[in-house]
């Protein structure tokens, strides 16, 4: 299987666009729900954390899993390929969303100014701006941290007039100063059309969905030892840590249909 792991509900808008371009797979997603948001808290949480989400899904069968959460892919990710999973699971991989978004973003910037917006964690952990530079030193990197973006989404207010204000507040350091956007965080996809209305055509928005589903089907190419492991029964099964009352609602808003998910304890 491969296994698709967020902090919460972002990560299916990730999960949705591998089902468009890689449907023979079978899927197995995991959402934190319990422990979310992991933008706030230290490095040593967001590790802990997703190491146990990636030790659970490799335990459930998966043979692949991509994190499909910023947080976790610009605090934890690095360490997972180069302690965890040599200690643990050496024939196993796990892939991030950072990484593709980073180059996505470098290959369309045209004025090599590029905007970020994230959680917390993710800006003060400057992964953007330091993949974004290791790609092209010429780029020039702002990033605005959005803390009430997340519980916004999360409680389901994302239409709310005041999000429009928070956004503009957000948005401000952009406007005029780069040509691309990148959506930092799964969770904004879903303020996609706000942000678009605030910033304009003149701003590429990149989101880590449709990019990295992209740079998945190229990774399969060029690992048919791996793509060999993984089964190709067409399931999808959703697991998450805690199942609240608003989990349909969400999921709804994030996958575009209801889904029907197990409670597991990591
Ligand atoms: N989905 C997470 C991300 O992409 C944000 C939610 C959280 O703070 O846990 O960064």
């Amino acid at each position: 299987m491969i296994g698709v792991f967020d902090s919460g509900f972002g990560g299916l808008v990730v999960l949705r666009e591998f089902l468009k371009v890689l449907p023979e797979y079978d899927y197995l997603y995991l959402g934190d729900n319990a422990r979310i948001p992991y933008g706030t808290r230290s490095d040593r949480v967001v590790i802990r954390f997703t190491e146990q989400a990636v030790d659970y899904l490799f335990r459930q069968g998966c043979r692949l899993i991509v994190l499909a959460c910023h947080t976790a892919s610009a605090r934890a990710l690095r360490r997972i390929q180069q302690v965890f999973l040599p200690a643990r699971y050496p024939d196993l991989r796990v892939l991030g969303v950072l990484i593709p978004t980073v180059e996505e973003a470098v290959a369309r910037t045209r004025l090599k100014r590029i905007g970020v917006i994230a959680t917390e964690g993710t800006v003060t952990s400057q992964s953007f701006e330091l993949e974004l530079k290791k790609l092209d030193p010429e780029v020039e990197v702002i990033q605005q941290a959005c803390p009430l973006l997340v519980p916004i989404i999360e409680s389901g207010e994302q239409d709310w007039e005041g999000t429009t204000l928070i956004l503009r507040r957000y948005l401000a350091p952009f406007m005029g100063r780069v040509d691309t956007l990148i959506l930092g965080c799964t969770h904004y996809s879903i303020l996609k059309e706000q942000i678009r209305a605030i910033v304009g055509t003149g701003h590429d928005l990149i989101c880590s969905g449709q990019v990295t589903a992209a740079k998945l089907v190229d990774y399969l190419a060029r690992h048919p030892e791996m793509e060999a492991r993984l089964s190709r029964g067409r399931t999808r099964r959703y697991l998450t840590t805690d199942l609240t009352p608003r989990f349909q609602q969400l999921a709804s808003l994030f996958m575009g249909h209801p889904l029907s998910s197990e409670v597991v304890e990591l």
